[in-house]
């Protein structure tokens, strides 16, 4: 048994459609992301999973039951650590906790040892006996986290677990993210728009562009499967260089992004300097010229032409459709 299971799912919101055919199947005790832009689908997907949001049509089971026909034991089976803030900020971090506990019918007894295990776990102990209004964005964060185990759900959904919180309350979640996979065998089903959430963190992802499933596997394999080595050029005239390198015979593939050229190629240390000198002679000036190995960026611009960029053409593209009347994708 898979313990999300989703097949052709669809979600419409009047035009727009939201999730597009998704099939997913993830396996227990993996760390599962979904890494799209804003608009993606993301949030959709996972309200539906977690009985939040009917699908328009299509099937998901979420540890072996269905969402639509099945939503209590879904509901019971699974925690939801979501973007809108859940918790109250008027209560302190342990009564928050408390409450949860008991919404879940979980035991008295049972429930205070959870919670103190959770408390320590995302090292909130501490601070427990203050009010949640208190707290710093990275102590809310991590109080939402724990509270979405005390009842010990065999599934955990993390929308953007993330989301606006520095590096170091970053590095920290995904550790907390990892231990309770290993310690509690959890699966975690998580979105994300940050590349380096999905590689650090992600057993698999599945890369998702307006509502639809582009690429999926472990980010190894993501990064594999783009064949070899990227060269960025920075370069003011974007266009006239991806003519010129797409004519050359060792490019395998070349994409644009707003202020540089991205070419995938074999043995790019070879050919970085034919890139330089085939530019000079064309009179292409170039600002500079950097070679690494594939990252999930790079993977997601092979597969849908674009960037994961909060604020860039996409946006940009959203806000104007939206303002035409146009449906917004
Ligand atoms: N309640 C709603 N009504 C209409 N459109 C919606 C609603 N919720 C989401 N959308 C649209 O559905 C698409 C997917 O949204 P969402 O799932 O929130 O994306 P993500 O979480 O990946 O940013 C977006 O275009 C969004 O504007
Ligand atoms: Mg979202």
């Amino acid at each position: 048994m898979y313990a999300i299971e989703t097949r052709k799912l669809i979600k419409k919101y009047g035009d727009l459609v939201a999730v597009d055919g998704i099939d997913l199947k993830v396996n227990e005790g993996e760390i599962f992301g979904l890494l799209g832009p804003n608009g993606a689908g993301k949030t959709t997907t996972l309200s539906i999973l977690s009985c939040m949001l009917l699908p328009t049509s299509g099937e998901a089971y979420v540890n072996g039951y269905n969402v639509v026909k099945q939503p209590d034991q879904v509901r019971k089976s699974i925690g939801i650590v979501f973007q809108d803030p859940a918790i109250d900020d008027q209560l302190t971090g342990r009564e928050n906790m408390e409450i949860h506990a008991m919404l879940y019918n979980v035991p008295k007894k049972v429930a205070k040892q959870r919670i103190d295990e959770a408390l320590r776990l995302v090292e909130l102990t501490d601070r427990a006996k203050n009010l949640v209004r208190t707290y710093s964005g990275g102590m809310r964060r991590r109080l939402e986290i724990a509270r979405g185990l005390i009842h010990r759900p065999k599934v955990l959904f993390l929308d953007e677990p993330t989301l606006g919180l520095d590096v170091q309350t970053r590095e920290r979640i995904w550790e907390y993210i990892e231990a309770l996979t290993k310690k509690e065998k959890m699966t975690m089903i998580l979105t994300t728009h940050y590349m380096d959430e999905a590689d650090r963190l992600c057993d698999r992802v599945a890369i998702i562009d307006f509502g639809k499933i582009k690429a999926e596997g472990t980010p190894e394999q993501l990064k594999k499967q783009l064949g070899g080595d990227v060269i960025t050029v920075k370069t003011k005239s974007i266009n006239k260089l991806t003519k010129m390198v797409s004519e050359l015979k060792f490019v395998k593939s070349v994409n644009k992004t707003s202020d540089a050229v991205k070419i995938t190629l074999e043995n790019g240390e070879e050919h970085i300097t034919d890139i330089a000198c085939a530019a000079r002679d064309k009179g292409i000036s170039v600002e500079s010229l950097t070679l690494h190995e594939p990252t999930l960026n790079d993977v997601f611009l092979s597969h849908t032409g674009r960037e994961i960029r909060e604020e860039g053409p996409f946006m940009g593209m959203t806000m104007m459709r939206a303002k035409m009347g146009r449906p917004v994708r």
